[in-house]
């Protein structure tokens, strides 16, 4: 496949995406990508395969073995072309041991970029994870602030609770099927606690009534959070890692009173936008945060195992 068929779609793609949302940034380049090009006459996709240790800090939040998708789609009928692509991707997928659940194929595309739903669906895949986006002046509802809430920073004293408050977040979120339980779990989050409590100003904001810790907000912050810039069209982003409210404060409004705060911390450092991934299964997380001015930017579809 030539580089100016790659570039001519590219382009096509990407005038057509622009269309549906601006936030969404241009194609990046896939010279020296690695992976494998698959093709047609009006559609491109590079095929990407990647593993990692059952120890590593990712594996909480993905399979140790996914092969991706990036897709390209030109054409009068891109949603047809996304079908063909997904079809000249199958065998490569196929090498994953069949019902292994440590596997995904995984195609990640704009969420405004409906063309070719249907085609995902009837393959087996769906939609598993968004990164939503918040612009900076766009304005949230939620409950009345509770009386009493009171938003810190977290201190070395508040390691203990801040390590429980973030298990008990991947426990709530590995019911979705997206993060898997692992033996390192602890020795993981205690280290990122570690590390953060370890900074002059630590993006670790805990929410306390009366005394008790009953939340915690973890925030990225630029240039902590330019791993994410390339992901949407602005110009200094902000990151919201996790936010959790103890179960059995759950709707009473420290959730909102977090992410207020957070929001507030997120302006004074400048973020046009700010960026979170959650669980569209999560039927806590996905209200919540479309509330708050988050919306869709990227959906992640899935097909978990990768073979069936
Ligand atoms: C998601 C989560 C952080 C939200 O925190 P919370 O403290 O439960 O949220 P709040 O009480 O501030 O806001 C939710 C409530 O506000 C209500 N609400 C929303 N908009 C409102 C508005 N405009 N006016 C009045 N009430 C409103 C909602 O109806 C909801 O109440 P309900 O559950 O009784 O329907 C929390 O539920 C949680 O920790 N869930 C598990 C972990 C998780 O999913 N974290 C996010 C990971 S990405």
């Amino acid at each position: 496949m030539d580089t100016e068929h790659i570039a001519n779609i590219t382009a096509e793609h990407a005038k057509r995406l622009l269309a549906e949302d601006s936030l969404i940034p241009p194609p990046t380049s896939w010279a020296g990508a690695g992976g494998t090009l698959l093709g047609t006459e009006h559609a491109v996709a590079l095929a990407t395969r990647s593993e990692i240790s059952p120890t590593a800090a990712e594996a909480l939040w993905r399979p140790l073995v996914e092969h991706r998708l990036d897709v390209r789609l030109a054409g009068s009928d891109p949603g047809a072309r996304l079908g063909e692509l997904l079809d000249a991707w199958e065998p490569h997928v196929r090498e994953c041991p069949r019902g292994e659940w440590d596997t995904a194929a995984i195609v990640v595309r704009p969420s405004r970029d409906t063309a070719g739903t249907e085609e995902l669906i009837r393959r087996g895949f769906a939609p598993g994870r968004v990164i939503a986006v918040r612009p900076a002046d766009r304005l949230g509802g939620g409950p009345p602030a509770v009386p009493g809430v009171r938003i810190r920073r977290a201190e070395w004293r508040d390691r203990p609770t801040a390590v429980r408050l973030l298990l008990e977040l991947l426990r709530y979120d590995a019911q979705f099927g997206l993060v898997t339980p692992r033996d390192a779990a602890e020795r993981v989050v205690t280290e990122q606690v570690d590390r953060e409590l370890a900074q002059r100003e630590p993006q670790l904001w805990i929410a306390e009534l009366y005394g008790e810790p009953l939340g915690i907000a973890q925030l990225q912050l630029p240039p902590a959070s330019d791993w994410v810039r390339g992901q949407v069209s602005a110009g200094r982003v902000g990151y919201l890692t996790s936010l959790n409210v103890a179960e059995q404060a759950r709707s009473t409004g420290v959730g909102t009173a977090l992410a207020e705060h957070a929001h507030q911390v997120f302006d004074e450092a400048g973020a046009e936008v700010v960026l979170l991934h959650h669980a569209l299964a999560s039927p806590r997380s996905t209200p919540f945060w479309y509330a708050q001015g988050y919306r869709p930017l990227w959906t992640y579809w899935y097909r978990r195992p990768a073979v069936r």
